[in-house]
């Protein structure tokens, strides 16, 4: 069974110190960008274009495309900017990376920014994660006091500056304009595109927003070659990924497959089930994506399977819930999460996303009214498509999904009260008496 997982970019974990210069050295660290330095920028881009590395933010858009939309003509410096802004409930895969594993990050980054011809480079770290940045800024000290950022990198002629920058912990900052605004210094809001990232994004220059594990898997590409990498995956979805696997699974942790694998499969990894726990339904890609359920067990987890299946692969968040939670109120907590997020620039998300805590806490606390499933999918029907960012459409996702495969949970919250259909666990009971 172990032999489904491909540890490239959690290969290290274990190791002792894996996140200093020599460990990651001595493991042939920064090969890649050694490779690199002697090749053709353009070269650079086509490899990682041959190799089907799909953005690992979640829409899974080409990597090598984004970087060939650069226009090399324009007299504007040219900006990588690497998204480490990870807050989306249940992802939980850039921020260990980085903790674990920060090197292949900026090695990613010298590679990415040679490519698109940047001089300086952006790492837009999530703020509440001061251990990840005083890691990566470790990191970053180190990759200079070697050669490999700075002036005149390994004698090549070639000048990068990377700096980490601290957001201020708002989870719309990670949509990638939003991220642009703040990293500006202003307010984080999505901007109106066009004009798009790659033509005025970062001081209205030229600019690539990629996430980290996407720029992370740079290096595995040019050291091993783009039919390494494309030789895992599927046919339109290539290489490895790392899965995120929490909630009622005996095993819950980072688990690096080739996309493609199933929840099946990974369950199986992760040890089943924990004891007693039948699968209700789980969230593919975080809690933007619509759920799924026990039927889709066996639905390849690459962007073309899940999107079949009827939701998104997202960021490979994989949130396990068994028939002890109750839906209404695990939606109900995620739409309270958007509802605070919402930056409030659009009527339908800020507006709506109100309205929708509002009738979820009715239906939870027993007191839902005639019409209000009715109400909930009006609501989500004038957000879905009409709201300014994806923020707006994903918050919808949960809530639809949940009444399409669960409605009766819904119906039942007319007169019963979530706590009382789905009492808390005997050993939830425990663990709290115990804290007491
Ligand atoms: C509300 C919101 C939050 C997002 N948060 C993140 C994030 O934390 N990290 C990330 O890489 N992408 C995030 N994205 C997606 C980015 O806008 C963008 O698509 C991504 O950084 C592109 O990188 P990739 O092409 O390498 O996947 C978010 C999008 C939205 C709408
Ligand atoms: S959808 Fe929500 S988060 Fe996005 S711009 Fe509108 S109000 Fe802001």
């Amino acid at each position: 069974m172990t032999d489904l997982l491909t540890p490239v970019l959690t290969a290290n974990w274990a190791d002792d110190r894996a996140w200093t210069l020599d460990a990651y050295t001595a493991r042939g660290g920064y090969r890649g960008l050694e490779k690199a330095l002697t090749m053709d920028p353009d070269a650079i881009i086509e490899e990682v274009k041959d190799a089907g590395l799909r953005g690992r933010g979640g829409a899974g858009f080409p990597t090598g495309m984004k970087w060939g939309f650069i226009p090399q003509d324009n007299p504007n410096p040219k900006y990588l900017v690497v998204n480490a802004d990870e807050s989306e409930p249940g992802t939980c895969k850039d921020i260990p990376l980085m903790m674990a594993n920060p090197h292949v990050l900026v090695e990613g980054v010298i590679i990415a920014s040679r490519a698109i011809r940047a001089h300086t480079a952006f790492i837009y770290v999530r703020g509440e994660v001061l251990h990840v940045i005083r890691r990566l800024r470790a990191a970053v000290r180190e990759a200079y006091a070697a050669g490999h950022l700075g002036r005149d990198i390994h004698g090549t002629g070639y000048d990068l500056d990377l700096i980490v920058h601290a957001g201020a912990g708002a989870y719309i900052c990670g949509e990638e304009t939003a991220l642009l605004d703040s990293l500006e210094g202003r307010r984080g809001q999505p901007r109106l595109r066009p004009p798009f990232p790659a033509v005025a994004g970062l001081y209205a220059s030229p600019t690539v927003v990629n996430n980290v594990e996407s720029v992370a898997s740079v290096p595995g590409i040019i050291a091993g070659g783009a039919d390494w990498f494309a030789s895992m995956g599927t046919e339109k979805s290539k290489g490895h990924g790392i899965f995120s696997l929490s909630g009622h699974v005996a095993k819950p942790g980072q688990y690096e497959a080739p996309l493609g694998i199933t929840l099946r499969q990974l369950i199986e990894l992760g040890g089943g089930m924990r004891p007693g726990s039948e699968l209700k339904f789980w969230t593919p890609g975080g809690s933007s994506t619509p759920l799924l359920t026990a039927e889709h067990l066996d639905v390849p987890l690459d962007f073309e399977g899940v999107g079949a299946a009827g939701s998104m692969l997202g960021t490979r968040a994989l949130q396990i819930f068994d028939q002890t939670t109750s839906v209404v109120r695990c939606v109900l907590r995620w739409t309270e999460f958007y509802k605070h997020e919402s930056c409030g620039k659009c009527t339908p998300c800020r507006e709506g996303t109100w309205w929708l805590v509002q009738t979820l806490r009715r239906i939870d606390e027993g007191q839902g009214r005639p019409g209000d499933i009715e109400l909930l999918l009006d609501l989500c029907d004038n957000i879905l498509g009409r709201s300014f960012c994806a923020l707006g459409d994903g918050a919808t996702s949960p809530i639809t999904s949940a009444i399409q495969y669960f409605r009766e949970e819904f119906e039942a919250g007319m007169t019963t009260p979530s706590r009382d259909l789905f009492p808390p666990a005997a050993s939830t009971l425990f663990a709290k008496e115990g804290a007491r």
